[in-house]
């Protein structure tokens, strides 16, 4: 997230909206980085990751005035323009409806406010990266199953073509990749175990489905694509946009 971390130094963020806030780092990160931020509301659909935005931002109290508040980003209870910036950060495949998240987005963004977009992509990918992304949907898969709402990941050229109908232009994009090596663990056996470890225990949410069989089965050919290719994240796609004056 560094090129993009860079790119806002000098960003004045305003009023600014998480949308989809999580436990709250990624804001802290922007927050942190921004040049200056007046006020941030953070909203989640979720409260448990809401209390845990919370205890994010303890610190900053005396800081910054920060609010919090449950909401679902494709029907956002503020009215239109209220923001002068908002972080969208990985939510997009989450959301049930990107298009409307996106378009909610736009909605209460002041003419010329400012969108920083960040989200997972399935495209244009190395053989690790790859088998990262199967990974992702694999978890995806199984969320939907148990009624959670989580999409796989889009293209690129799908989300450039959402935003653009959203109403924003881009002003700046990077697709960030990231490093599979990691000195601490060259050839990645310890995090192949872990993320065996991973598939194993979220397997459990499924016992009780009738596709548990065939996802058991799924998630061996899964470990045995990590063995033999290796895995890493898919890369994310980081934008800057800004709401086109109509
Ligand atoms: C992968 S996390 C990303 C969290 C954070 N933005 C980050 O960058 O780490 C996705 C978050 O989106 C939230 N979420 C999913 N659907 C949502 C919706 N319709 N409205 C608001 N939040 C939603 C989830 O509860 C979860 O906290």
């Amino acid at each position: 997230m560094l090129p993009l971390l860079e790119r806002i130094a000098e960003l004045d963020a305003g009023v600014m909206l998480d949308a989809g806030c999580g436990d709250g780092e990624t804001a802290r990160r922007i927050v942190e980085a921004v040049g200056a931020v007046k006020r941030l509301v953070l909203v989640d659909i979720d409260a448990a990751a809401l209390d845990e935005a919370r205890d994010q931002f303890e610190g900053l109290a005396d800081r910054l005035e920060v609010a919090f508040r449950v909401a679902d980003v494709t029907q956002l209870p503020f009215a239109a323009d209220s923001f002068d910036s908002v972080l969208l950060s990985d939510v997009l495949h989450h959301s049930g409806d990107p298009q409307q998240a996106l378009t909610q987005c736009a909605r209460v963004l002041k003419p010329a406010g400012i969108l920083l977009f960040s989200e997972m992509v399935c495209d244009e990918l190395s053989g690790p990266e790859a088998v990262g992304r199967d990974l992702h949907h694999f978890k995806s898969a199984i969320d939907r199953l148990c009624g959670v709402p989580h999409q796989n990941t889009l293209p690129r050229p799908v989300i450039e073509a959402a935003l653009a109908s959203a109403g924003f232009e881009t002003l700046w994009w990077q697709r960030e990749r990231f490093d599979p090596a990691r000195p601490a663990d060259p050839d990645g056996r310890r995090r192949i175990a872990a993320r065996e470890q991973f598939l194993e225990t979220y397997l459990e949410h499924a016992e009780q489905l009738p596709q548990y069989a065939s996802l058991r089965k799924q998630a061996a050919f899964l470990n045995y694509r990590m063995l033999r290719c290796g895995f890493t994240e898919a890369p994310e796609l980081r934008v800057i946009a800004r709401k086109l004056a109509i």
